[in-house]
C-alpha cells in the first residue's frame, strides 16, 4: 500500500481562474458561482458531500449524501430518523460538511448547525423521491444488523409494493434537515502549492472574509 499509495498523483486536476480579492461578501454567493463552476467543468457528482457529525459523546463520524437544496439558509439534506447521523444531530447539532471537486482542484468546507426542517418538508422531500427510491428507504432498518441481501432486496420489494399501491404514502422517519452555515472555506488547489484558502465567518447576520495561511 506504502508504495502504490505514493505512486498516486494528487492535486492533478485543473484550476479555474479565481481571484479572492473580487469575492463576493455573501458565501452562499460564491458556492453557487464554484457549484456551477463543477457542473460545467463535469465534475462527477459534485452534490455528494461528506457529512460530519458527533454523538453526544463527541464521537466524530462521517458519511456522504447529497445535498437536496442550497440557499441563504443554508445547505438542505434527507434522511432517515433512525440514522446515527440523525441521532448525532438531535444530540449534538454541530456539523460539517466537505466537497472535493477533483478536477477543478477546489475544496469547500462547511461549518455550522444543523435543525429539522419539519413535517411538511420532510414529507415534500420524500415524496419528491422516485418510488424506487422512496421504497428503497421505506423497507430499510438503518443500522440494524441484516442477515443477508437476500433478505434486504425482499424487505424492499414488499415496500415498494406498498408504495404502488399507496402512492401518498409517506415514511414516518424520513427527515429535511438544513445546516445553517456559521464558516464557509473555499480552497483553491493550485499545482505550484500556493493554494488559495478564502475564509467566510459569520458573526450575527454579518459575513467576514479574509485569506488564511495554506
Ligand atoms: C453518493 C451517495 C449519496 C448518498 N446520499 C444519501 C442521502 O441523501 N441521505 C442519506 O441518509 N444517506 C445517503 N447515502 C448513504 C450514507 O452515506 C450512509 O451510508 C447512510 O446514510 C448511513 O449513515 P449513518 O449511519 O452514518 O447515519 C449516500 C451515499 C452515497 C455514497
Amino acid at each position: 500500500m506504502r508504495q502504490l499509495l505514493r505512486s498516486l498523483p494528487a492535486l492533478s486536476g485543473t484550476a479555474p481562474a479565481f481571484d479572492p480579492e473580487a469575492a463576493p461578501d455573501d458565501p452562499l454567493e460564491l458556492f453557487s458561482a464554484w457549484f456551477a463552476t463543477a457542473v460545467e467543468h463535469r465534475v462527477p457528482e459534485p452534490h455528494a458531500a461528506t457529512l460530519a457529525t458527533a454523538d453526544a459523546d463527541g464521537r466524530p463520524s462521517a458519511r456522504v449524501l447529497v445535498l437536496k437544496d442550497v440557499g441563504p439558509d443554508g445547505f438542505a439534506f434527507a434522511t432517515d430518523a433512525r440514522s446515527a447521523k440523525a441521532s448525532d444531530l438531535a444530540a449534538n447539532p454541530r456539523a460539517a460538511l466537505g466537497f472535493w471537486w477533483q478536477p477543478v482542484l477546489r475544496q469547500v468546507r462547511v461549518e455550522g448547525t444543523a435543525r429539522h426542517l419539519g413535517v411538511e418538508a420532510s414529507a415534500d422531500d420524500y415524496l419528491a423521491r422516485s418510488p424506487a427510491s422512496r421504497a428503497a428507504a421505506a423497507g430499510v432498518r438503518p443500522g440494524e444488523p441484516l442477515t443477508s441481501v437476500d433478505e434486504l432486496r425482499a424487505a424492499m420489494s414488499d415496500a415498494r409494493a406498498r408504495i404502488d399501491a399507496d402512492p401518498a404514502f409517506v415514511l414516518p422517519s424520513w427527515q429535511a434537515w438544513l445546516v445553517v452555515p456559521d464558516v464557509l472555506e473555499f480552497w483553491q488547489g493550485s499545482p505550484d502549492r500556493a493554494h488559495v484558502r478564502l475564509v467566510y465567518r459569520r458573526d450575527a447576520d454579518r459575513w467576514s472574509h479574509g485569506l488564511v495561511w495554506p
